[in-house]
């Protein structure tokens, strides 16, 4: 007897377009496809990027299933949680912007919310807004869940990102979201998985990128408090 999927889910947002929302959660839900877990990726984006990300080959590349259910608006709240019966891991990808009635929805029933972010003024300017946004949708819901800023494109070789990433660390209007000390550098390996459809573990030579984003990895399965792999 199979046992039951673990229906769990992670939204990716932010108040910002151009942040790497779409390609952490098209690694992770790689990743953890790659790990035994029943994994869906759920495009909440009318730009359908991570759409197009995993249909590439024909889907042949990727280990996770699309689900395109951006029209849904406010109801995604109710198709997400008939969803849950059905995978272990929901990765949920956002529309730039913290209006989107599809991404309250989505933090309404989440496990996990991730705000991916690249770290110019422009970028962590907009972080209050997607903090705020997480704080009241778990207020709202009554859900506890952890909500984490991860730093994308990030390059550690330069001092006003490394000083960037320390203020969000120390803003005090949200002591409880701290960024994830795992970062996603800026590494073309990220970017060129989408050409083939597939993710860094599928790729050649990206050797470093496959060790960053199972860091992350394992971190994402540790605040969901579930196995690294599947058992
Ligand atoms: N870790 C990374 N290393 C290098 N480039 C990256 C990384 N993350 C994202 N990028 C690049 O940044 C750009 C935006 O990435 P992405 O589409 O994932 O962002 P997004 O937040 O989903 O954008 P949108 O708001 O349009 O949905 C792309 O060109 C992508 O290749
Ligand atoms: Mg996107």
């Amino acid at each position: 007897m199979s046992k039951k999927p673990l229906g769990k889910i992670i939204t990716l947002f932010n108040q910002k377009g151009g942040v790497g929302k779409t390609t952490t959660t098209c690694q992770l839900a790689g990743t953890f496809g790659h790990r035994g877990y029943d994994v869906l990726v759920a495009d909440l984006d009318a730009q359908q990027t991570a759409g197009a990300w995993l249909s590439r080959q024909g889907g042949a590349n990727f280990p996770a299933t699309l689900w395109t259910g951006y029209r849904y608006k406010e109801s995604t709240a109710a198709e997400l949680g008939k969803l849950v019966a059905k995978y272990d891991l929901i990765f949920v990808d956002c529309a730039p912007s913290v209006d989107q009635p599809n991404t309250w929805a989505s933090l309404l029933v989440s496990d996990l919310a991730l705000i991916p972010t690249k770290l110019s003024p422009a970028d962590t300017d907009a972080l209050p807004a997607a903090l705020a946004l997480a704080k009241k949708a778990r207020q709202t819901s009554g859900l506890d869940y952890p909500v984490r800023v991860v730093a994308t494109a990030f390059r550690k070789n330069r001092p006003d990102e490394r000083m960037a990433l320390d203020v969000v660390g120390k803003d005090k209007n949200f002591p409880e979201f701290p960024p994830l000390k795992e970062v996603l550098s800026d590494r073309v390996a990220y970017t060129r998985s989408m050409l083939y459809g597939t993710f860094v573990h599928r790729m050649p030579n990206a050797k470093d990128a496959i060790v960053e984003i199972d860091a992350l990895a394992d971190a994402v399965a540790a605040l969901l408090k579930i196995p690294a792999s599947k058992e």
